[in-house]
């Protein structure tokens, strides 16, 4: 009976080994298949000649046995030798691409499913199901990966057709699943032959993510900056025109007694042609003093309108130093006037020359630097020249005033930090959004230079409009 149990158990043992060995060389391919199926084979034949030998269904001589070892010994020998077999490398290799963060995905030239790992498999559980010898569009059917035009075959033809690795990202949305890969697609090609292609799928919606954090905070200052300076303009509006209205209607009440004068001359004898001639001549000379008035009213009311459109719908359009220098001098008007301070602009460059973007964010920029040196004052009287010189490829303007300078210990933050010292009457946002707007709208620089008690000198440099047919 022991012999029973010992053999059955023996058998039964070999046999789950063998079954074990048998799949395994069947599941996986190349290396894997070949190592565990040497094993299986090397393991099999001492195994069936035992059987046969003890069962006496065949006689065979007795060095049969001898034989068929020397024939397993051979056949595992392959398998260690030739396969590594029970070489700790290949399984580690296996466990490292499976846990590896990025997921990935071995397909055939016929867009079958070779080999895909772990990482792959749980990323995209929740919506679809990846299988060995399943093809792509099976799998990825009613994503964007099969149905859009730029899908996964296609970056696998192209990185076929050029032998190199392509790289894209996809935004996968299915009912609740929303993420964002960036794939890479490696052809494997051995001897000049595309044996097959490795994709790797790497999860970026953090970082989309973060992204679009930033740009919506980002976009929430300009807006905060935008409302900021539309309440100092509000303030200038109302004194830049009053000025002209009251000349307007100055002018209306000149011609309403010049009008009641002409209506009592009538039936007149001692008036002659000639008097009528001068006063017609004098009341078109009212109405022509009328008409720069109103121009001025219609250029302050298009610099308004300009700075109160959203910025963020920003238009690359192009304008000249010219409209520039204009429009800043009507918008600044009021708050020079208000606080007693007088701004001397000189122009060495061509008054025609372009730059290219929205004029209105441009201007926010100049206004800002700008109120920043009428605030330094103080309320004080002061002069700030406001310079534009410029060479062949580029246009630098400068503002410079006399009063009393940028604090040494927040120059090394300004323009990349927000910073005021002017409590809660400033953001510090003023400057802050100027540079970006600067380099991220214009492409352009921006530094400055000041001496506490002596004064500070902003500069602006921005790349000239490169002409269309250059
Ligand atoms: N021309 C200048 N002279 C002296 N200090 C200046 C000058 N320009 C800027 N500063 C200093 O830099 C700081 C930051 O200026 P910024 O325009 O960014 O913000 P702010 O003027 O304080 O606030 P806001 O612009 O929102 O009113 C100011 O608080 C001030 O201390
Ligand atoms: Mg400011």
């Amino acid at each position: 009976i022991y012999f029973i149990v010992h053999t059955v158990f023996l058998y039964g043992y070999m046999v789950v080994s063998l079954f074990n060995f048998l799949y395994s060389s069947i599941k996986n391919s190349g290396f894997f298949s070949k190592q565990s199926l040497y094993t299986a084979i090397g393991s099999l034949i001492p195994l069936v000649t035992n059987v046969l030998v003890t069962t006496k269904i065949i006689s065979v001589p007795v060095y049969t046995t001898a034989i068929s070892f020397s024939a397993a010994v051979l056949f595992i020998a392959v398998a260690i030798f030739r396969y590594h077999f029970l070489s700790i490398s290949p399984i580690a290799l296996r466990t490292i691409v499976d846990r590896i963060s990025d997921g990935f995905l071995v397909v055939n030239d016929e867009y079958r499913i070779i080999d895909y790992n772990k990482t792959m498999e749980s990323a995209f559980e929740k919506i679809l199901t990846i299988s060995r010898n399943k093809s792509l569009q099976e799998v990825f059917q009613g994503t964007c990966l099969i149905d859009s035009d730029n899908n996964l075959i296609d970056f696998i033809n192209m990185a076929k057709i050029s032998g190199m690795s392509v790289t894209f990202e996809k935004h996968i949305q299915k009912g609740n699943y929303d993420r964002y890969f960036s794939i890479e697609v490696t052809p494997i090609i051995i001897n000049k032959i595309q044996l097959s292609t490795v994709m790797l799928f790497r999860d970026i919606t953090e970082n989309v993510r973060h992204l679009e954090a930033i740009e919506e905070k980002h976009a929430i200052m300009m807006e905060q900056e935008r409302l900021a300076s539309l309440g100092h303009l509000i303030g200038g509006i109302a004194h830049n025109l009053k000025t002209p209205i009251m000349s307007i209607s100055g002018i209306v009440e000149g011609l309403k007694d010049l009008v009641a004068e002409y209506r009592a001359s009538i039936g007149d004898e001692s008036v002659t042609v000639s008097d009528h001639y001068e006063i017609a001549d004098e009341m078109l000379s009212w109405l022509n003093k009328i008409k720069p008035y109103c121009s001025y009213v219609s250029d302050v009311i298009d610099a308004v309108k300009g700075q109160a459109v959203n910025l963020n719908a920003s238009s690359m359009v192009s304008f000249t130093v010219n409209e520039l220098v204009k429009r800043i001098q009507i918008l600044m008007k009021y708050e020079l006037i208000r606080y007693k301070c007088e701004l001397n602009t000189k122009i060495s460059v061509d008054l025609s020359s372009e730059l290219n973007g929205d004029i209105n964010s441009l201007i926010q920029v100049f206004d800002n630097i700008i109120i920043n040196a009428i605030q330094a004052y103080e309320g004080k009287t002061g002069s700030i020249d406001f310079h534009i010189d410029g060479d062949d490829e580029s246009i630098l303007f400068t503002i410079r005033d006399y009063a009393k300078g940028i604090p040494n210990n927040i120059k090394h933050r300004l323009l990349k930090e927000m910073v005021t010292t002017k409590g809660t009457a400033g953001t510090g946002l003023g400057l802050y959004m100027s540079y970006s707007t600067i380099k991220g709208r214009f492409g352009g620089e921006m530094w400055f230079e000041s001496e506490e008690g002596k004064g500070t000198t902003f500069f602006v440099r921005l790349p000239r409009k490169v002409s269309q047919t250059a």
